[in-house]
């Protein structure tokens, strides 16, 4: 299974970048010169690079120094052919974001905040990209009287409806992609999981502008089934980039590769990828533990890659099988496929089949079949089949 740019993955430069320092240990790698990476994701396959502007261009950098990162990253890029479908803004790592950057309390920084997104925007925008992802890193509290969270939420608001009119204005074939997550950096953050940025959207000024970047880690942070958000999301039009890594259950924030931690839940989120179409790119966010060298970096990265090929296998194995046929049927898929009333509500209130002359007690005895349908998953993520 040899990854091809066909296979839209995609990568941040934050990812195989990530130097392994965490709150307890300093680094465990030397840094990762982006151009470096462009050459390697190129020859494992990859179809394209990602980058917050700090990745890309360190913090504190003059003008002309700005000028000459960017040079060598296009020049890597067009000899690699590696695409930049997304960017996005490094809003959490200096000091001055401590209390969060478009909902700080400090007006400042919001100000500071926006120009700092809508500069990375323009360069963004020139590389080609399509999505901007909206990460709320530092947005949020420890405590409860240190943010009104109505009134964070109206500065919020604001941040993208200014950052809407902005790329409007400037004629940018660009979308905004926010990506929930409930913790860490911040004991809480705002717009927390899928539901929460979904409803936060619906107030939008731009609300067709903007849509979703969900996390696999982030929503099982939060105990939740990531494919079931995912799928609400595509119900809402609203799947605009995904990031893709792994997570084992209720607990920090882990960015293992994807394919590790819960396995099942990637089948289910592949399956539902490939069945419904989404055609965005298959961006991975994960970080190599600090365990491992460059050579563990790389293959960690092939890793998600080849992760997604082999669960794709498998969905479509799944799918194509006529025994799982025969039970989604015995489940009822289809029935649950057809209207409830599809002649309207008038015949459904003069039905007596429908409620007075209905055998309640025999539709309750009626099994599902999930267990045997589920089997069946079961027996093909695990080769049996
Ligand atoms: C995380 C987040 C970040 C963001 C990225 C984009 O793991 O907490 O996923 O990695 O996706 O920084 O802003
Ligand atoms: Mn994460
Ligand atoms: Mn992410
Ligand atoms: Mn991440």
């Amino acid at each position: 299974m040899t990854p091809t740019p066909e296979d839209r993955f995609t990568f941040g430069l934050w990812t195989v970048g990530w130097q392994g320092r965490d709150p307890f240990g300093d680094a465990t790698r030397p840094a990762l010169d982006p151009v470096e990476t462009v050459n390697r994701l190129a020859e494992l396959g990859a179809y394209g690079v990602t980058f917050h502007d700090d990745d890309l261009i360190p913090f504190g950098s003059s003008d002309s120094e700005r000028e000459e990162h960017i040079k060598r990253f296009r020049a890597a890029l067009d000899a690699t052919g590696l695409k930049v479908p997304m960017a996005t803004t490094n809003l959490f790592t200096h000091p001055v974001f401590k209390d969060g950057a478009f909902t700080a309390n400090d007006r400042d920084v919001r100000r500071y905040a926006l120009r700092k997104t809508i500069r990375n925007i323009d360069l963004a925008a020139e590389l080609g990209a399509t999505t901007y992802v909206a990460w709320g890193g530092r947005e949020g509290a420890e405590s409860g009287a240190a943010k009104d969270v109505r009134v964070a939420l109206d500065r919020l608001k604001e941040a993208f409806d200014l950052l809407g009119q902005y790329v409007t204005e400037q004629g940018y074939d660009l979308r905004f992609a926010i990506e929930p997550k409930p913790n860490e950096p911040r004991g809480d953050i705002l717009l927390p999981t899928v539901g929460h940025a979904l409803a936060f959207i619906n107030e939008l000024e731009y609300a067709d502008r903007v849509g979703l970047n969900p996390e696999v880690g982030h929503e099982q942070m939060a105990g939740l089934n990531f494919p079931h958000g995912i799928a609400q999301a595509l119900w809402h039009g609203k799947l605009f980039h995904i990031d893709l890594n792994g997570q084992s259950g209720i607990k920090y924030d882990q960015d293992f590769r994807f394919g590790a931690g819960d396995l099942r839940q990637a089948f289910w989120l592949v399956d539902l990828l490939e069945s419904a179409g989404y055609e965005g790119p298959r961006h991975f966010d994960f970080k190599p533990p600090r365990t491992e060298d460059f050579d563990g970096v790389w293959a960690s990265a092939a890793g998600c890659m080849q992760n997604y090929l082999l669960l794709k296998e498998k969905a479509l194995a799944f799918r194509a099988d006529p025994e799982v046929q025969a039970a989604l049927a015995a489940s009822r898929l289809d029935q649950l496929a057809a209207r409830t009333a599809e002649d309207g509500l008038a015949a459904l209130l003069a039905d007596r089949s429908a409620f007075e002359d209905f055998d309640v007690e025999a539709a309750a005895q009626r099994g599902m079949a999930f267990e045997q349908l589920d089997q069946l998953a079961l027996e093909h993520l695990l080769g049996a089949r």
